[in-house]
C-alpha cells in the first residue's frame, strides 16, 4: 500500500517480550502495530525479546497492519544489538526513541543503506524531549523519515506539566510535531492514553488529536482500539459532504465559475482537494476493514 494512503487510525504498542500479545495481533482489528523492545521491556528481558520479536516478525502473519519496531536508543546498551538483529528481518520501519538530532536518524540510516535487506525500511521517531520537538523540522526533513510518534509521558516528565484533560501544556509541542510532519509529509500519531480502562476519557483526547490533525492514536490495550478506528476515521456526513462538494464544484466549472456553494458555504479548489482526501482515506479504511 502507498504509505500516504495507509490509514494509521490505531497504532497498538506491544511489548516484544509478550508472545501470547504478539500472536493475538494477528487478528486484532489495527492499523499499525508498534512492537516494543524499549521501556515496556523490563532490562532483564532486553536479550529474549530482541530474539522472540525477530522470530516473530519473521513468522509474519499480521497481514495490511503496518509493522514498526521500537528499538532500544542507539546509546543505550541494547539499542546497536536490537538494531542489528531487527534489520535481518528486513523491518518495514524502525522508531527510535527519544529522538534529538537529524544526525542520530541518519546514523541509523547509513546502516540501513549498507544492509541488503533493509531498502525499503523506513524510520520514524518518537518525539518525546524538549531538544527533540525544538528540532522537529531538521529531524522529519532526513532522508527515510516517514513519521513521527508523540511520546506525551516522556515529554510532560520532561517538561515538569501537570496533566490535564485538555493536555494544555502539551499543545505546543504537538502543534510543531504537527507542522513539522505536515510540512515534510510525514504520519503524526498522538500518544497514549494512559487509563486505557476509560474510554470517554480516550474517546475526548481521540477526538482532540483528530482535530488537531493527527493521523492516529498510539494505543496500549486492545480494548481501545475500536475507538481510536471510529474517532480518525471519515464519519458518513463527512463522506456525504465531500461528495457533494465534489459535484457541486464541477458543475460550477462547467458554467465557467471558480465557485460553487454548498450548505451555505463556498466551495473551492482547495475545498475539493480536502474533500478528495477525504474519499480517499475513507476508501483505503473499507478496503482494510
Ligand atoms: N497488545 C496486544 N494484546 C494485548 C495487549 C497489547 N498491548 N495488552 C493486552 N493484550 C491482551 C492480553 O494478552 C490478553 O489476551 P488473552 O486474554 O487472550 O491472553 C487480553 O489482551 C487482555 O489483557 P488484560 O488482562 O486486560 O491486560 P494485561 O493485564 O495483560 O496487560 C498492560 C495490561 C497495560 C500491561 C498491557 O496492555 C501492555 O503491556 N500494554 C502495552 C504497554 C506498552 O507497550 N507500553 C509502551 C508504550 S507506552
Ligand atoms: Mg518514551
Amino acid at each position: 500500500m502507498d504509505p500516504a494512503a495507509r490509514p494509521y487510525r490505531s497504532v497498538l504498542y506491544i511489548p516484544g517480550s509478550r508472545e501470547r500479545a504478539m500472536e493475538k495481533a494477528r487478528g486484532l482489528a489495527v492499523d499499525a502495530i508498534i512492537f516494543d523492545l524499549e521501556d515496556a521491556v523490563a532490562i532483564e528481558e532486553k536479550a529474549n525479546a530482541r530474539k522472540l520479536l525477530a522470530e516473530t516478525l519473521a513468522a509474519g502473519g499480521f497481514g495490511t497492519r503496518a509493522q514498526i519496531v521500537r528499538l532500544n536508543g542507539m546509546e543505550t546498551a541494547w539499542g546497536p544489538e536490537d538494531l542489528a538483529a531487527i534489520m535481518e528481518v528486513g523491518p518495514q520501519a524502525v522508531l527510535l526513541p527519544k529522538v534529538e538530532t537529524a544526525g542520530q536518524v541518519e546514523a541509523v540510516a547509513a546502516q540501513l543503506d549498507a544492509h541488503p535487506a533493509c531498502g525499503e525500511t523506513e524510520i520514524w521517531a518518537m518525539m518525546e524531549t524538549p531538544v527533540g520537538i525544538l528540532n522537529a523540522l531538521t529531524i522529519a526533513a532526513t532522508p527515510r523519515m516517514t513519521g513521527f510518534v508523540m511520546g506525551t509521558n516522556d515529554l510532560a516528565k520532561d517538561l515538569g506539566c501537570r496533566y490535564r484533560p485538555d493536555r494544555l501544556p502539551l499543545q505546543t509541542a504537538l502543534q510543531t510535531c504537527l507542522l513539522a510532519a505536515r510540512a515534510c509529509g510525514l504520519v503524526c500519531i498522538d500518544g497514549v492514553y494512559n487509563a486505557f480502562k476509560d474510554e470517554d476519557g480516550l474517546r475526548a483526547e481521540c477526538e482532540q488529536g483528530r482535530d488537531l490533525g493527527m493521523d492516529g492514536k498510539t494505543l496500549i490495550h486492545p480494548a481501545q482500539l475500536a475507538i481510536a478506528n471510529e474517532v480518525f476515521a471519515p464519519t458518513e456526513d463527512e463522506i456525504d459532504l465531500a461528495r457533494r462538494q465534489i459535484t457541486a464544484f464541477e458543475e460550477a466549472e462547467a458554467k465557467g465559475l471558480g465557485v460553487a456553494v454548498v450548505d451555505g458555504k463556498i466551495v473551492e479548489n482547495l475545498h475539493i482537494v480536502t474533500a478528495k482526501a477525504t474519499l480517499a482515506k475513507a476508501a483505503a479504511m473499507n478496503a482494510l476493514d
